[in-house]
């Protein structure tokens, strides 16, 4: 049955909806948006039955409302990831995520003798490929791919 029909998580009234995020990775996005830093209510569901993904999860999160650093984040990790920006109850604006053509400050890098990993530096990569994801280090040249995606925390 569709989760819309029966609504498993109730619906918001204003904040930010993460939808069609595979199940495997909700733990991985709750991560890099450090949700669990956040004070906002936040309500979510996985292993639900969705058409296109198999088994999907869903985020709810009230009053909150993302920065384009943050939807580069889910980018990054969840690609197939929809937008559903909520104001009234109503479905104000539905975004796709995309992996930026740069990434910075936002990942780390894969070499441990990189400049980024031993000084204070922010780290900025160029993106290589998008699907699966390639970074190549602005300051070293590696490349770090999907297999070692560290993200750095925020908030
Ligand atoms: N939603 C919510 N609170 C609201 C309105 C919507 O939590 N006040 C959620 C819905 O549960 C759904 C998502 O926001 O998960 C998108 O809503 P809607 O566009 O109405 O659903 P669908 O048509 O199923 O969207 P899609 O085609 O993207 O799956
Ligand atoms: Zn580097």
């Amino acid at each position: 049955m569709k989760e819309k029909k029966q609504l498993v998580v109730s619906a918001i009234k204003d904040g930010t909806v993460i939808d069609h995020i595979p199940a495997r990775l909700l733990f991985n996005v709750i991560n890099i948006l450090g949700l669990a830093k956040i004070e906002n209510q936040i309500t979510f569901g996985t292993n639900l039955e969705s058409h296109k993904l198999g088994k999907k999860a869903i985020i709810k999160l009230s009053e909150v409302f993302f920065r384009k650093d943050d939807l580069d984040r889910i980018a990054l990790i969840a690609p197939q990831a929809k937008i559903n920006v909520i104001r009234e109850y109503e479905v104000v604006e539905k975004k796709t995520v995309e992996v930026p053509d740069h990434v910075e400050g936002i990942v780390k890098c894969v070499n441990p003798a990189c400049i980024t990993n031993n000084q204070p530096v922010r780290t900025k990569f160029e993106v290589v490929s998008k699907q699966p994801v390639s970074l190549k280090c602005h300051y070293c040249e590696k490349i770090t791919d999907s297999d070692n995606l560290v993200m750095i925390s925020h908030r």
